[in-house]
């Protein structure tokens, strides 16, 4: 039986676990305890973990800018998937974002990662072909 609950800052060493586990999920400097405590603590309740007996199987982190959403490092370890956990995770952050009157989610994708850029199009998100997105990094923090 897996269950799905929130997210918290005890969870982090596990959830980072999972992420150096999954090819397709990139970790930056933001991926820190100290950023993600932040990012936790900014977005209360909005991110998720699925918890088998055996332990943590997926995870996904969710937030919002008071105008749109942010979906993140969405995973679930390959023994566990084709089960819905991956549908089951995202429903619970779109709800989380509605709560908050938040009704447009962004993700970003790695171009490699050819099988999450099907997957989203199943779902009906919507490949943004009429914009780029820029980044600005402070120099010295290229890992940022
Ligand atoms: C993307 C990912 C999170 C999906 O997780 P998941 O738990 O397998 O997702 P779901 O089970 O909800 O859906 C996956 C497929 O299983 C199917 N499925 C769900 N329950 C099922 C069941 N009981 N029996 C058979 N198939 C089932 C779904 O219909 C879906 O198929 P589709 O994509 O053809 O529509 C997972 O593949 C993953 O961790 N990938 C690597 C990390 C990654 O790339 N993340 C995205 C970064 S943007």
């Amino acid at each position: 039986m897996i269950k799905i609950r929130t997210m918290t800052l005890d969870d982090y060493d596990k959830v980072i676990d999972l992420m150096r586990q999954t090819p397709g999920i990139s970790l930056r400097d933001a991926d820190s305890r100290e950023a993600t405590m932040r990012y936790l603590q900014r977005n209360p309740g909005m991110s998720f973990v699925a918890e088998a007996e055996s332990g943590l199987c997926g995870c996904v982190m969710c937030g919002h800018d008071g105008r749109r959403g942010y979906l993140q490092h969405l995973l679930v370890l390959p023994q566990f998937r084709r089960q819905g956990i991956g549908d089951a995770l995202v429903r619970r952050c779109l709800a989380s974002l509605e709560e908050q009157g938040v009704h447009k989610c962004h993700l970003d994708v790695l171009k490699t990662n050819e099988s999450a850029a099907r997957h989203w199009h199943n779902r009906g998100w919507q490949l943004r072909r009429d914009i780029d997105r820029y980044s600005f990094t402070r120099p010295g923090n290229e890992n940022a």
